[in-house]
């Protein structure tokens, strides 16, 4: 998201983080890297296997297949399939608008009848304010889990107030970007929501000020929360991102999921465009990719990768680098050999061609600032020629009531990248993963998050390798993050991007008498998935990666009691979090 942030004074200030504050800011970091390393690093074959595809097709070199750039689309690249590498040395095609499992399972956020109704677990005099942080989608994540908290202290919540400060700089508040009153009536039956925080007397209370440590479980809201909560009546939480386990039980995640993807609605007037603009790609093609591209200077400066800009960006990042004294040098090569670099335009256009999606198709491109504007788009739109964003897609009329809100230009974006029939994205950031996670409960729509260590070698390879060898090998890599049910292990990644304990599988009999009435016949039992997954039989708790994930606390709050704030939580807020709120989309 965020690019429409009105920075004003921003570069024209050296920020200087007192250590406090710049070390949780950099374990932030890598606790994000070292999280999105582990949910992508899923296994391909052998690299060796690689090798071999490519020596078999470096033998037609000099033939028309061995261009270095991908076919245009006139010249029946797809149509042919893949007839011109003998069969088996190619990956099977990728279905690029959908999954032909993807009928087999289904969203499942009920409840199950031992979770009891909000009337009964309600308690008086427990209130809970909570004030999220970072861009729209962190934001999100922050929105879902105070319902959750609220609902593991019994306590009422406020309505979260939205982070009007941050980096991205939004002054909108809750009710502006969500609709306010279906959240609170979609919820009450698992937790009684309120508009304003309490009066007594006429007067609003004074909360009570703390924090949690970063993924604090259930345990730990008991321990640290709610002995204040007894005392204090009405607590108040800001800066509430990523606060709860990623790990709960089955109830509180399905209470996730029911908070995520069906209480948390965007106001008619957001909504309204978004769906304009989807239809207006329907217009041009059936299908549709949607990118979510984030290529922002300071995103880019940040990750401190090197992106084939030559001297020219070598300079200009490390200008905007030397913001953040903290930051040490570091290696660029080896930042892309670990997959922490977004992939360019260039290099996502390349993956999507290889994929198998052809010149042709009509692409939807969500973004902010890219840095090197057009120049940088250019090898982008030649790959897809059928560009569009918001910003061609609607008039200006259209979208003037959203221009100064960030968060309601990247709700559009998330609106039509949900609608999507293929999504894309050059990141692991916030919008990514909620995305991705959506895209599953709703039917495990297609959507690609780049292998970006396993992609590495391959685009540093390009030059020497025919187009079809290229192609073969980005599809082998890629095809392990499509989109596809099961692709990750149930509790491993995040919950936002891997909802596992809100995915269930038809049930045998039911699928097949579906299926024998449908056109999808094959698909239940000639697949790749091995065992039966159906939902009892999850192992929610097993996995160990996610157990990690919930230890591997922010280093500098570990240990952390009860942390009280300052009386006026500003002086606390500034600038500290602007690091991470740079990764926080
Ligand atoms: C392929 O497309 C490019 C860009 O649209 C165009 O310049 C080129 O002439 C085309 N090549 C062929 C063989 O059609
Ligand atoms: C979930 O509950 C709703 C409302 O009670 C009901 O309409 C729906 O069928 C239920 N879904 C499933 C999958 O049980
Ligand atoms: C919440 O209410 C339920 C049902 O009355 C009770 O079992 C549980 O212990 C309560 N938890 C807290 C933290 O008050
Ligand atoms: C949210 O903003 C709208 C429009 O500016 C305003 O009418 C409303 O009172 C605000 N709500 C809260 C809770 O501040
Ligand atoms: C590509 O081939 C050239 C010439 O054969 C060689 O010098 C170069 O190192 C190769 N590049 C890569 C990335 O393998
Ligand atoms: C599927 O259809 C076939 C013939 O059309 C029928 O014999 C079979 O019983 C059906 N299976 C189920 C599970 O309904």
């Amino acid at each position: 998201m965020g690019q429409w942030r009105r920075r004003i004074h921003h570069h024209h200030h050296q920020y200087q983080f007192p250590r406090r504050i710049a070390l949780p800011a950099a374990a932030l970091l890598l606790l994000f890297l070292a999280v999105s390393l582990l949910s992508f690093s899923l296994p391909v074959p052998p690299l060796t296997g690689h090798l071999g595809l490519a020596s078999s097709s470096r033998r037609s070199l000099g033939s028309s297949r061995s261009r270095r750039r991908p076919p245009n689309s006139s010249d029946g690249e797809m149509d042919g399939g893949f007839s011109d590498i003998r069969k088996n040395e190619r990956a099977a095609p990728i279905d690029l608008w959908g999954s032909k499992l993807a009928s087999n399972f289904y969203g499942c956020s009920n409840s199950s009848g031992k979770f009891l109704d909000s009337s009964v677990t309600t308690q008086p005099d427990r209130y809970l304010i909570i004030v999220t942080s970072g861009g729209l989608n962190q934001q999100r994540t922050g929105i879902v889990d105070a319902v959750v908290a609220a609902r593991i202290l019994n306590a009422t919540l406020v309505v979260p107030k939205l982070d009007q400060r941050s980096f991205w700089k939004d002054s909108s508040n809750f009710s502006e970007i969500f609709d306010i009153d279906w959240f609170i009536s979609f919820l009450a039956k698992d937790v009684n929501i309120i508009k304003e925080p309490p009066e007594k007397g006429g007067k609003t209370v004074k909360p009570f000020k703390m924090r949690v440590p970063r993924k604090c479980t259930p345990r730990c809201y008991l321990n640290r929360v709610l002995p204040a909560i007894l005392k204090k009546h009405v607590i108040r939480m800001t800066k509430y991102d990523y606060r709860l386990s990623n790990k709960l039980d089955k109830d509180l995640q399905k209470l996730r999921c029911r908070v995520n993807y069906h209480a948390l609605r965007f106001t008619d007037p957001i909504q309204e465009l978004g769906e304009k603009l989807i239809k207006r790609m329907r217009e041009k093609s059936r299908y549709f990719i949607a990118l979510h591209l984030r290529f922002e200077p300071d995103m880019l400066a940040f990750s401190g990768c090197y992106f084939g800009g030559g001297e020219k960006e070598k300079r200009d990042l490390s200008s905007i680098r030397k913001r953040w004294k903290t930051l040490h040098i570091n290696d660029p090569e080896k930042g892309r050999r670990q997959g922490r670099c977004p992939l360019t335009p260039e290099e996502v256009g390349l993956m999507l061609r290889a994929l198998g999606y052809r010149s042709d198709v009509h692409i939807y491109v969500a973004s902010g600032e890219i840095y090197g504007g057009e120049d940088t788009l250019a090898p982008l739109k030649l790959l897809f020629p059928n560009f569009h964003t918001k910003e061609t897609l609607s008039t200006k009329e259209e979208l003037t009531p959203f221009l100064t809100h960030s968060s309601r230009m990247a709700a559009i974006d998330f609106i039509v990248c949900d609608g999507s029939d293929a999504f894309v994205t050059n990141n692991n950031g916030n919008m990514a993963k909620i995305l991705a996670g959506r895209r599953r409960y709703f039917g495990h729509k297609r959507t690609i998050m780049p292998i970006a260590k396993q992609l590495y070698p391959l685009f540093m390879n390009r030059a020497n390798i025919s187009w079809d060898a290229f192609s073969s090998q980005i599809q082998i890599v890629q095809k392990r993050f499509i989109g596809e049910p099961m692709e990750i292990m149930p509790g491993r990644g995040e919950f936002h991007a891997n909802p596992a304990a809100c995915i269930c599988e038809k049930t045998d009999i039911k699928s097949l008498v579906e299926l024998n009435s449908s056109s999808n016949r094959e698909s239940v039992r000639s697949t790749e998935i091995s065992k039966p997954i159906g939902e009892p039989t999850y192992p929610i708790y097993t996995d160990e990666e996610a157990d990690r994930s919930d230890t591997e606390d922010d280093p500098a709050e570990r240990g952390e009691m009860i942390e009280m704030e300052a009386e006026d939580d500003s002086l606390v807020r500034q600038e500290d979090s602007e690091l991470e709120e740079i990764l926080s989309d």
